[in-house]
């Protein structure tokens, strides 16, 4: 046997110098020639997935994971952390399984390992792809540093409805941004593969996943496939196109096929129309879970049906482990499609190089250099001030001079475990600050830092439910609370609130149906407010939520998300001064919770009103009790100085156009401008959106500075897809905008051919 496995070793080292395409001749024929030596069942083997839990070594030769391990019954793990107990596992699968194929080991990385950076939906607002591309790359070299080759990011789904909990978990409402992340992110994990710091990426979750109907997790989703091509799908065709090397598919149904078993998904689009090359993943249990959607009837015929679909690896279903077989010997399945997902799973070992050296991620020496490193620390305190996004500054209260009396009130003010977000499954809250310790530190024998709590996080029976993971915040009784924060803050010159949602109030699961601020903050807040003085409120959130009486009322709003580990200095950085603001809203901010859905690129009905109406029109697009707008429109974001925008040109002709405009930075003091592009194509085939951001550029603007700002119009920006999901130009008018928001624009009409 251990012969058989050098024999592999030795055939895949000597392959790394060759080109491309031997490489691939060369990883065909390796992975034919393994394939011809594996059982029916060893090649099933290769398309289970199981969580391996917290094991050692000794108990692992026991459990049930170890023993599939042994028996070839497995082709990857999950979420286990520590490379002394993932080399411990994969030294099973190389030395006690018969052919010693290596394991996959799969991890929910999604915004950073140990050093963890903020959640994406933050990272979306930086518009800094470098940034992102960065924080995806140093979560690749933590997490690889501990042994995991494969991540469960980035998480590319659009959503156009905040009351999805997820949102916290992607890059907002916008198909061209989204895009642009999620190839930062792939270059960002995977690199080419060729080093231990870069792993494999799995991109998730397709499709439409962010469509479910109100906002609430899992829930149905039914879209045209007009809308699926044109919003909802360029963000993962982006990332296939940037080599993604894996895709997990969706809970939800797609055109009333649960996406795990959706032919038309899986292999028209992904594979047949996209090029997908890689392999597909289910989610958690979803073949199970087809059973309960009312598709396959039982476990056997479900499995069958997503694998005939095109799906590869089963995610905790045990579904194809314990029924292909079966259907193989009753004709439901072919051994031709087994072969098919068998050699998709092996090919991306392959890739990954675990045939060449089946411990490349178990370096153990590795851990103590690579994770949560000082550099590592610098770059998510740099990166998380990047996200923060400047909703209101009354009379620029900010930044706060470093002076006099500051009380920082709120629940989230003291709390070490809700700094770092949702889904951190590697994360290590102890090593965190809070926000009050990074005060502290940036007022030290500056200013008087005054504390309290003020409130619990919310009042009633919810709490417990928004504080999963032990995360918990209450800490007593909310009149006592709320008594002892009033007087601490009439001691104070300013008073700064950390308030907004706990970090499990987004993510799984975490659907709201009101997006105000909690009951018992709201009283605060507005207590607070009454005491007269200057109130700057830090919004933590994971999702937009409705700041309406907060703009109203409030003097300074900073929306802070969830920054990850270093988000108190972050914060502080931010708030003091150090660094202006910078972040723009990926996703746009409602008034009420009532007008979601809501995005800037809608289509227009028949009877619109224009941006910025008042008044109601009877029979016509607006609500009764609300105006149309939003509080804070896609792409907005203010920041510690001015822009002022020249008049937009547009040369060039027939499919491609240069768009420019100057910006002049007209305050006092250095920051970034995201200078936004967006179109409208206003007679078409098919009714077009009223703008769509179709580019950006992040520009550093020094006080009194002013830059040419220079964007590229092709074919592929005037074009929209058909519902087959084919590229489509047509000539004519289109409307170029240029300008600081999705509402702040100067428009220029050009005719294409
Ligand atoms: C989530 C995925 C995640 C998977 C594995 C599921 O519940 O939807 O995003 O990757 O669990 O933990």
């Amino acid at each position: 046997m251990i012969s058989v496995k050098k024999t592999l070793t030795a055939m895949v080292s000597c392959v790394f110098a060759l080109t491309a395409t031997a490489q691939d001749a060369d990883m065909d024929k390796f992975v034919s020639d393994l394939m011809s030596r594996m059982t029916l069942q060893e090649k099933i083997g290769q398309l289970n997935l199981q969580v391996a839990g917290d094991i050692t070594t000794g108990q692992a030769q026991d459990t049930q994971v170890a023993g599939l391990i042994k028996s070839g019954g497995m082709g990857g793990v999950f979420n286990l952390k520590g490379v002394d107990k993932i080399k411990a596992l994969q030294k099973v699968a190389v030395e006690q399984s018969r052919l010693g194929i290596p394991l996959l080991v799969g991890m929910d990385v999604i915004h950073g390992y140990e050093t963890i950076f903020p959640i994406p939906f933050a990272l979306s607002c930086s518009w800094d792809m470098s940034a992102i591309e960065e924080a995806a790359r140093i979560a690749a070299k933590e997490a690889s540093a501990d042994g995991i080759n494969w991540v469960f990011s980035p998480m590319v789904d659009i959503c156009v409805d905040a009351r999805w909990g997820r949102v916290s978990e992607g890059n907002g409402e916008d198909p061209y941004l989204g895009s642009q992340i999620a190839k930062a992110m792939i270059r960002g994990y995977q690199g080419d593969y060729s080093s231990n710091a870069n792993v494999m990426a799995c991109l998730k979750h397709f499709a439409l996943y962010g469509a479910v109907e109100s906002g609430l997790d899992y829930n149905t989703v039914d879209m045209s496939r007009l809308r699926m091509f044109n919003q909802y799908f360029p963000p993962y065709k982006a990332a296939v196109e940037a080599g993604a090397g894996s895709i997990m598919s969706s809970f939800n149904v797609v055109d009333g096929i649960p996406a795990t078993a959706n032919k038309w998904l899986l292999d028209d689009v992904l594979r047949n129309l996209w090029k997908f090359d890689g392999f597909v993943a289910t989610d958690y249990g979803s073949i199970g879970e087809m059973i309960t959607h009312g598709v396959g009837g039982d476990l056997k015929r479900a499995s069958a049906l997503a694998l005939n679909a095109g799906t590869d690896m089963d995610m905790c279903s045990m579904g194809f482990i314990g029924t292909l077989e079966q259907s193989v010997k009753d004709g439901t399945v072919s051994e031709e499609a087994i072969n098919t997902a068998c050699r998709r799973v092996l090919e991306a070992k392959y890739k990954l190089g675990l045939f060449a050296d089946p411990y490349k991620y178990c370096d153990t020496k590795r851990r103590k250099r690579d994770i949560f490193t000082a550099d590592n620390r610098a770059a998510a305190r740099r990166i998380a001030a990047e996200t923060f996004v400047l909703l209101k500054n009354q009379d620029n209260l900010l930044p706060l001079k470093r002076e006099g009396k500051i009380a920082l009130i709120g629940p989230l003010a003291n709390t070490r475990a809700n700094m770092a977000g949702t889904w951190c499954v590697a994360y290590t809250p102890d090593k965190y600050s809070t926000l009050k310790e990074g005060f502290e530190r940036a007022l030290k024998g500056k200013a008087e830092l005054l504390y309290a709590q003020g409130c619990n996080l919310m009042a009633d029976s919810l709490r417990q439910r928004a504080a999963e993971f032990g995360k918990t915040i209450e800490r007593g009784d909310d009149a006592a609370l709320k008594a002892e924060a009033l007087a601490v803050a009439a001691r104070a010159d300013v008073i700064v609130c950390a308030m907004g949602e706990s970090a499990d109030m987004s993510g799984e699961c975490a659907s709201r149906s009101d997006l105000r601020l909690p009951d018992v903050q709201r009283e605060l807040l507005a207590e607070l407010v009454k005491l007269g003085k200057p109130v700057v409120m830090l919004n933590f959130s994971g999702r937009p939520t409705v700041l309406t009486w907060e703009q109203d009322n409030v003097d300074a709003i900073l929306n802070v998300w969830f920054g990850g580990s270093e988000t108190a200095d972050a914060v502080c950085d931010v708030l003091f001064g150090d660094v202006a603001p910078s972040g723009r809203l990926s996703m746009t901010f409602p008034r009420a919770t009532g007008q979601l859905p809501m995005y800037y690129n809608h289509m227009n009905t028949g009877r619109p009103v224009p941006e910025g109406t008042k008044d109601f029109r009877k029979y016509a697009t607006n609500w009764l009790d609300n105006v149309n707008d939003p509080l804070y429109p896609f792409g907005y974001g203010l920041t510690y100085t001015t822009f002022s925008y020249g008049k937009p040109v547009v040369t060039g002709s027939g499919r491609n156009f240069k768009a420019s405009v100057t910006v002049t930075n007209t305050g006092s003091r250095d920051a970034y401008e995201v200078v936004q592009l967006y179109m409208r194509d206003p007679v078409a085939s098919v009714v077009r959106p009223v703008k769509e951001l179709k580019g950006f550029s992040r520009v550093m603007l020094k006080a009194g500075e002013s830059k040419e700002v220079v964007l590229d119009i092709t074919e592929k920006e005037l074009s929209y897809y058909n519902a087959e999901g084919r590229q489509v130009f047509e000539p004519g008018k289109f409307d170029i905008m240029l300008g600081h928001d999705s509402r702040s624009l100067q428009s220029v009409s050009i005719t294409a051919e």
